[in-house]
């Protein structure tokens, strides 16, 4: 199964991905996750990467589209993976396409602006394994700390409020047409052609959870 899971920041993309791979046991492929690991290991890419990613812009097609190329190619997403975050431009779906590189569903997981707002400011995540949890609404076992590992909790450099508003308008200008390509694509049909399913996002962690899976022919 190979799966693109689409929406803004903080609309839960990473929460969910948590169950979608367990489900298909298919490797999760956050390009947010990967570059952080990059800002952390603080190579070239990662140096570049973080003052962007500080602003809440995107990282240039080229170097996602390399990053990505080179993951698929790996013996683990051979019987299929979870794209969380990526394609975010026309042209980052363009290069899937041109590649021959097609996938059975994209998850579209709508949430409004003024809820993403709300959910970004009690972020909490694990930076290794790139677990997201909320003080609130999805809070961990024990205050600070991640369930699987008991490791500390920290909170995103890019999860102030002036960079959560830049990264939503980024979204709106650049990543939301995608919703129009593949649902266009889908009710289209033809060589490629994934299926579309456009989930409403708010709700639990696991109301939304199976929304999705059920949608997927999965429940
Ligand atoms: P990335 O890491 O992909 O960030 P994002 O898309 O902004 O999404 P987030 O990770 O912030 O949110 P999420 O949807 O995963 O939500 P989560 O599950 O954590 O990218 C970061 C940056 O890297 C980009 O800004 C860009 O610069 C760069 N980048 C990455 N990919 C790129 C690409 N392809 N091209 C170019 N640049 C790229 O949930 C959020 C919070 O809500 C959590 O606290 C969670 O516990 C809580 N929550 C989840 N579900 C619910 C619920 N149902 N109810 C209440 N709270 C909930
Ligand atoms: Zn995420």
């Amino acid at each position: 199964m190979r799966i693109i899971l689409l929406g803004g920041p903080g609309a839960g993309k990473g929460t969910q991905a948590g169950f979608i791979k367990e489900h298909f046991k298919i490797p999760q492929i956050s390009t947010g996750d990967m570059l952080r690991a990059h800002v952390k290991q603080g190579t070239e890419l990662g140096k570049a990467a973080k003052k962007i990613m500080d602003e809440g812009g995107l990282v240039s097609d080229d170097i996602i589209i390399g990053m990505v190329k080179a993951r698929i190619d790996a013996e683990d997403c051979q019987g299929g993976f979870l794209f969380d975050g990526f394609p975010r431009t026309i042209a980052q779906a363009d290069a899937l396409k041109e590649s021959g590189i097609f996938v059975d569903a994209v998850v579209e997981i709508d949430v409004p602006d003024a809820e993403i707002v709300k959910r970004m400011s009690g972020r909490r995540v694990h930076p290794a394994s790139g677990r997201s949890y909320h003080v609130v609404f999805n809070p961990p076992r024990e205050e600070g700390k991640d369930d699987v590992t008991g490791e500390a909790l920290i909170q995103r450099d890019d999860d102030r409020e002036e960079t959560v508003k830049a990264r939503l308008a980024v979204y709106h200008e650049q990543t939301e047409p995608l919703i129009g390509y593949y649902s266009t694509w889908a009710e289209a049909g033809g060589e490629g052609a994934p299926k579309y399913l456009k989930v409403h996002g708010i709700g639990s962690v696991e109301e939304i959870r199976d929304r999705i899976l059920e949608g997927l022919g999965a429940l």
